[in-house]
């Protein structure tokens, strides 16, 4: 085979000239095609020269592909931008234009209260602390001086979980006094909000909702403490000129044990419950229940309650179905 010279100059010249990136694959096709290429050819070849030529015949070759290689690319990219005038039109800006609005998302409402709950509470010294949903029914029930046959344990109200006879859905945030005093020494006052679960669903109730559990152990920690803090509660977080009851109320884990209704604030026939909603259980800790905290009965006593918080939401908005909470509708949560 002879040692075939090549014009690689005229395909570099040919490549400069292309027009089109269809004109620019047919020369890549004519130099690298696998089998007719012209350099693909110059390559195979090499190895019919004697060990003198080919030596310097890689060299020449080499060079020329790596030269071709670019200049093909390159043609590409520069027959793929834009023209200066295109570019120019393309960045133009109208400041004229009316845009459609930069849409942020925000909190859902319940965790936004929750938050605010923590902030109130927080400024009164109270620590904040989470418990298990998933609970067992010793801290769920037992320890809270809730016996076998109270109503609360009645199947309708509560979720047990498959498989796990002594485990359940926690049927409120109580559980967690009992967990809190166990990891701490008195005096202390924690609040707990989270989710609790019950079988019910209707306006005021469904079987996912939120409380937060409240404890405060001391020396000589009184109900009119836990009254002090219940209307600085209720009256910051809905509003000083808000309308509420204590009543007399029975938990197996308080003694004595109050209730405390507020008044609904909107159009009264769009409440489904009355005139009056209950939104919070408390009363003086239970003996049995401090023991069962690893505390001594005889030495601290304190209160407990427990708001319920969807219940304080509709109130403070006026909200008369407490699934609405749960739909999901832009519509109602953009509102907040
Ligand atoms: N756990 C009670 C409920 O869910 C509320 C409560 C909490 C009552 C603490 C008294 C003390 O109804």
């Amino acid at each position: 085979m002879s040692d075939v010279s090549h014009n690689w100059e005229e395909f570099l010249k040919r490549i400069a000239d292309a027009k089109s990136s269809a004109d620019v694959d047919a020369l890549d096709q004519e130099l690298f095609g696998r089998k007719a290429g012209v350099l693909t050819v110059a390559l195979k070849e090499m190895g019919t020269l004697d060990p003198e030529t080919r030596k310097r015949k890689a060299q020449e070759l080499n060079a020329a592909k790596a030269k071709l290689t670019m200049a093909l690319e390159e043609k590409h990219r520069t027959l793929n931008e834009p023209s200066g005038e295109a570019l120019r039109d393309k960045d133009r800006l109208d400041v004229t234009l009316d845009l459609p609005r930069q849409e942020h998302g925000h909190l859902h409402l319940i965790p936004e209260f929750i938050r605010e709950v923590e902030d109130i509470f927080g400024r009164m010294g109270f620590d904040v602390a989470y418990g298990p949903e998933v609970e067992t029914e010793e801290y769920n029930f037992n320890k809270l001086n809730i016996p076998e046959s109270h109503p609360a344990r009645d199947a309708q109200d509560t979720f047990w979980v498959k498989d796990a006879k002594k485990t359940v859905l926690r049927t409120h945030t109580s559980p967690v006094q009992i967990r809190y005093m166990q990891e701490h020494k008195p005096p202390f006052q924690m609040i707990c909000p989270g989710r609790v679960y019950r079988k019910d669903a209707d306006a005021t109730h469904s079987p996912m909702f939120h409380q937060w559990e409240g404890l405060m152990v001391g020396k000589d920690i009184s109900l009119a403490n836990m009254k002090a803090v219940m209307i600085a509660a209720i009256t910051e977080l809905i509003g000083k000129d808000v309308e509420f009851r204590f009543r007399t109320g029975y938990f197996p884990f308080v003694e004595p044990g109050l209730e405390v209704d507020v008044r609904w604030q909107g159009d009264e026939s769009q409440s489904r419950e009355g005139r009056w909603l209950e939104i919070v259980g408390c009363g003086m800790v239970h003996p049995k229940v401090l023991e069962n905290g690893g505390i001594d009965p005889t030495k601290w006593q304190g209160f407990a309650f427990g708001f319920g918080v969807e219940r304080m939401l509709m109130i403070r908005h006026r909200i008369p179905d407490l699934r609405m909470f749960y739909e999901g509708d832009v519509r109602f949560l953009r509102q907040f």
